[in-house]
This record gives C-alpha cells, sequence and structure tokens, in this order.
C-alpha cells in the first residue's frame, strides 16, 4: 500500500478548523492522526469531524502517537514551545507564521531541525503560491545587485485586534479565532506578528538575505497592539528597505500586498495577492510571470499538501525556516526599535548555523 505522511494538528481553532484540517482530512497521501488543543471540546470536535485521536496535552501526544510531521496553528507565542517539543523527538515541523516571535526562538528552532534533520517549514502562505518560486529567481537572477525594496501589506484586520473580554472568548466557538490570539500583546498578537510577518518573510526569501539594521515606527491607535507599522531596513548585500503594514482597511475597500525589488539591471514588481510579477529590464523590456489558471493565488490548501509532499517525497518547502526565522527577527526589532524610538541592529543566524546550511 502507499505510505501515508501520518500527520497531527497543534491548536483546533479557525485556521486549523477552516483550512489545515479539511486540506489534511481530504489528503489521500496524509492520515490525520491526532489533533491537540488545550480547550478538550475544541480538540473533540475537530477530531470526530476531520479524524484522529484528540489530545489536550502535546507531551502526551508526541509520547503516545507515532507521527511523520505536525502541523502547529496555535497562538504566536506557543508557536516555539510546541515546534520545539516536536523537533526534539525527531518530528518534522509545520509552523503557522510568525515562525516564533524572539530571534533567539527562531534561531534555536532553525539550529534543532538542522540537528535533528528534521524539515522545519513555515505557514507563509503567500510563498505557496505556484507562481512564487520563478519571482523569487528573477528577484535573484535578472535584476543585477540588488539596491532598494519597497514594500507594503494593508489587511482589514483591525477587527481582530481589539481587545475581548477573556470571559466572553468564544472558547468554543472554532469559527472564529478566541477572543485574545490576536489581541494581546502576551499571545503575540498585532499587525506586525499577524499580518507584516507576511510581507517581510516575503521580502528576504526572494531577496535570499537577511536583515541588518532597523528603525522603525508602530501606531496602537487606542489597542494594545500595533495596527499600523512603518519600518526602514538595510539588508545584508547593501539594498535598503522599506515596508509599511496597516489593519486599518475598510471592509469592501481592496487591500494591497506589494513588493518591488529594484536592482542596477531592472525591476521586479510583486503582487502577492495575485500571486504574479512583472520583471521590468534594462532598454524597456518587460516579462509577466504568472500563476497557472488553475492554480490558486492565495494557496492556502496547498500549505499542508506540499509539507505531506515533502515528508514523504523530499521535495524542497517553498517556506524554509531560514529566511522565516530572519523575518522573525527583523519583526523582533522592529517592535523594540519603534518602542525604544531608535536605530537597532538586527539578531543574525549564529555563524555556525549560517555556514552549514546548503545555499
Ligand atoms: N497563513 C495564514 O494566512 C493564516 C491565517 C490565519 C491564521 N493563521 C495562523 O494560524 C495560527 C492560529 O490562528 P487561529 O486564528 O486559528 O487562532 P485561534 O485562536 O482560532 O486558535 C488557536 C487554538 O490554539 C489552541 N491552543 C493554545 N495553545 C495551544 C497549545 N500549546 N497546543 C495546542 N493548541 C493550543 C487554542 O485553544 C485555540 O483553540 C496563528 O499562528 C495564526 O497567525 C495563519
Amino acid at each position: 500500500m502507499t505510505r501515508r505522511a501520518r500527520i497531527a494538528v497543534l491548536g483546533a481553532g479557525w485556521w486549523s478548523s477552516t483550512v489545515h484540517l479539511p486540506a489534511l482530512a481530504g489528503n489521500p497521501r496524509a492520515e490525520l492522526v491526532a489533533v491537540c488543543d488545550p480547550n478538550a471540546s475544541r480538540a473533540r470536535l475537530a477530531a470526530s469531524t476531520f479524524g484522529g485521536r484528540p489530545f489536550t496535552d502535546v507531551d502526551d501526544l508526541l509520547a503516545r502517537i507515532p507521527l511523520d510531521g505536525v502541523v502547529i496553528a496555535t497562538p504566536h507565542t506557543t508557536h516555539f514551545a510546541a515546534a520545539e517539543a516536536a523537533l526534539r523527538v525527531g518530528v518534522n515541523v509545520l509552523v503557522e507564521k510568525p515562525l516564533a516571535t524572539t530571534a533567539s526562538d527562531a534561531w534555536a528552532l532553525v539550529e534543532l531541525a538542522r540537528e535533528r534533520s528534521c524539515l522545519l517549514a513555515a505557514g507563509l502562505t503567500y510563498q505557496y503560491a505556484a507562481a512564487a518560486p520563478q519571482i523569487r529567481d528573477a528577484v535573484q537572477t535578472d535584476i543585477g545587485e540588488l539596491r532598494s525594496i519597497n514594500a507594503e501589506f494593508s489587511s482589514t484586520t483591525l477587527g481582530l485586534f481589539r481587545v475581548v473580554d477573556p470571559e466572553d472568548a468564544r472558547l468554543d466557538d472554532a469559527a472564529a479565532p478566541h477572543g485574545t490570539t490576536y489581541s494581546d500583546p502576551e499571545t503575540g498578537g498585532g499587525q506586525a506578528h499577524t499580518q507584516m510577518t507576511h510581507l517581510l518573510g516575503g521580502v528576504l526569501w526572494a531577496a535570499g538575505r537577511q536583515a541588518i539594521e532597523v528603525s522603525a515606527f508602530t501606531a496602537h491607535h487606542g489597542l494594545a497592539v500595533d495596527l499600523v507599522d512603518a519600518v526602514a531596513f538595510s539588508l545584508d548585500g547593501g539594498a535598503l528597505a522599506a515596508a509599511s503594514s496597516t489593519g486599518t482597511t475598510p471592509p469592501g475597500v481592496a487591500p494591497r500586498h506589494r513588493i518591488r525589488f529594484h536592482g542596477t539591471k531592472g525591476m521586479v514588481e510583486w503582487d502577492m495577492l495575485r500571486a504574479d510579477a512583472v520583471v521590468h529590464l534594462e532598454g524597456g523590456l518587460m516579462r509577466a510571470i504568472d500563476n497557472p489558471v488553475d492554480s490558486p493565488s492565495y494557496a492556502k490548501g496547498r500549505v499542508t499538501e506540499s509539507f505531506v509532499e515533502s515528508i514523504l517525497d523530499g521535495t524542497p518547502t517553498p517556506a524554509p525556516a531560514f529566511a522565516a526565522a530572519a523575518s522573525v527577527a527583523l519583526i523582533e526589532a522592529t517592535l523594540r526599535s519603534a518602542q525604544e524610538r531608535r536605530v537597532l541592529e538586527v539578531s543574525q543566524a549564529p555563524a555556525a548555523l549560517f555556514d552549514s546550511l546548503p545555499s
């Protein structure tokens, strides 16, 4: 019989219940063997709807159930401990964005994954679009030396960041996020960790670079977490970048998720929402990179499918942990820079780790 990847899902909330669990349940190459959530009724509901055994404790699950991979879709500040626990016992990990909320945690996960020869992939959805690797290749090979990057990410996320009384947190309603997942600084809420992570992850992944220094502003507009972020940063290799992100887009107004990479020989304009790009070259030449018509531009269903393919076939993940960790380091420094109102260095990958990775 064809081998199927044995997968557990940690977190049975909104994103798992609407995206990862149905995608895994419908994937003939995956076997959903367990679902874990400290909220027992969410765990039971998810297991009875999609399959697998319900658990309320990650360590208990890891001790009892042999696994090929775990998918982590829990509040941001819980990503590190869950991923670390799985990697320690040699299980491949797909972590929703952000990979972690501090640079030291993010680099520790990359290091642990390398030590245990495990896959560590991030749920940076835009990188899973079929055209995304071609767009990254254009940035790295077609436009000469990278000099400047402009990036913007707007979204209708204000509602997620409003503080909800934990007593009224719709604990049993997996159709909506838990009331404090995105609105509490303690759980890693706010626009930077929730949304700008897609943008900065995309910038660093496509450029194949790490950030070096950062200067940032954030605005909270009465919330406990950041709602609007503006950040200027330098990259290794000498390029300078400016990125902004806002959660204030009113319903019905089109969001924009766009990055322009300017090089010495041309420019790539990546529209992340459309999953396409235009490459502008010297002499007025232009080349379009289109996403295939039969392939979704917002490839949320591809995320676990690709994880299963990587486990079974050894295909590389489109969202490798190294770039995702570099974006965590940039976001941590962004939030601190805004708070301390000064230019800060961004944590770099430890040299030993950097040298040991394939380019
Ligand atoms: N890639 C995307 O575009 C995208 C979109 C939405 C959400 N997400 C990500 O998915 C993740 C989950 O978000 P959500 O909206 O589903 O939140 P949610 O609040 O609906 O669900 C989180 C669930 O995790 C559970 N949980 C808390 N600690 C846990 C632990 N240690 N182990 C297992 N479960 C635990 C909670 O009880 C809750 O049921 C976040 O990282 C979020 O950023 C990604």
